[in-house]
């Protein structure tokens, strides 16, 4: 039984979403996690994820491992009690701890294949949760929008706790991702965001509601058709992440770099300190924003558009 599930981007509100502020966010479907379950020959259940050099039986993984915890939470689930002999087979294209979701994604085509080899296969509205609760265990506190737009597969307008909602884009607009190429664990920003918010909470408090304002005017921006609108509050979202200090000299340096070369705005996404960054590009500037920021030392590209 095959699944997949797609990476995902966060265009505004990253960390501020954590705190119940709205953020946006959309799937990127060139990077994806693909999932086989097939039986198997041999007694249990067999995890190969090459990417991760995984080649392990269940019962030899911790029961905390992110990719166990995934298999034991729907045998649990589903009241298995005579687990049946599986192999199941892992493969991404979405970099680990790159800001990409590749965590969520893992678990989202895994929960999708597995379930349905299960004879209980789930929805949407089912897996969503789910994930939310893998995600709680590994990240500490999550907002949940990684499992949400990775799960539906759509662009989200989100807010902690409330219904999913989705938006539409008015005009479709092209933006330029960029690899930084150092893993960042987005449990340690949140957990510094925090301490720093513990501190300094009036001043945090501040950097979150002009996020939010941000993450409101960019909706409508796209929405109404003016994705050009985007570049200035890329440019503002990303000096006040860079006030939260997620930033990183690296995601700096491809941010000014794009920006040099013709981009109309970019920030870094996602949990931040290293990781992927993003850029608004017109479609015919786009080619040269990804060179000068292989050139800066993005140790990978993607141009996508979002529409
Ligand atoms: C991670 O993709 C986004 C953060 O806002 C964390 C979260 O929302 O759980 C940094």
């Amino acid at each position: 039984m095959k699944a997949s599930a797609p990476g995902k981007i966060i265009l505004f509100g990253e960390h501020a979403v954590v705190y119940s502020r709205p953020a946006l966010a959309v799937p990127v479907t060139q990077v994806h996690v693909d999932v086989e379950v097939l039986d198997s020959s041999r007694p249990g259940i067999w995890i190969h994820a090459p990417v991760i050099d995984l080649h392990a039986e269940l019962a030899s993984l911790p029961s905390d491992h992110p990719i166990a915890s995934v298999i034991l939470k729907l045998i649990q689930l589903f009241g298995i009690s005579q687990t049946p002999d599986l192999e199941i087979n892992i493969s991404s294209t979405i970099p680990v701890a790159s800001g990409l979701g590749s965590g969520a994604a893992v678990s989202v085509a895994l929960i999708r294949s597995l379930s349905s080899f299960l004879f209980h296969p789930l929805s949407d509205d089912e897996i969503n949760p789910l994930v939310y609760e893998i995600e709680k265990l590994h990240h500490g506190t999550p907002s949940g929008i990684d499992n949400t737009v990775i799960t539906y597969n759509m662009p989200v307008y989100f807010i902690k706790g409330q219904p999913v909602e989705t938006f539409k884009t008015g005009k479709p607009f092209t933006i330029v991702i960029g690899d930084t190429g150092i893993p960042a664990l987005t449990k340690e920003s949140v957990g510094d965001v925090r301490l720093l918010w513990l501190r300094n909470t009036t001043y945090f408090e501040n950097i979150f509601n002009e996020i939010a304002q941000i993450s409101l005017i960019a909706r409508r921006s796209i929405e109404s058709g003016k994705p050009e609108l985007l570049g200035e509050l890329m440019d503002q979202n990303h000096a006040l992440l860079q006030e939260m200090t997620v930033s990183s000299p690296e995601l700096d340096r491809l941010v000014t770099a794009a920006k040099n070369a013709g981009a109309l705005g970019a920030k870094l996404s996602g949990g931040g300190r290293g990781g992927n960054m993003f850029a608004l590009a017109e479609q015919a500037t786009a080619e040269s924003v990804a060179n000068a920021l292989i050139s800066a030392g993005a140790t990978r590209t993607i141009i996508t558009e979002i529409s």
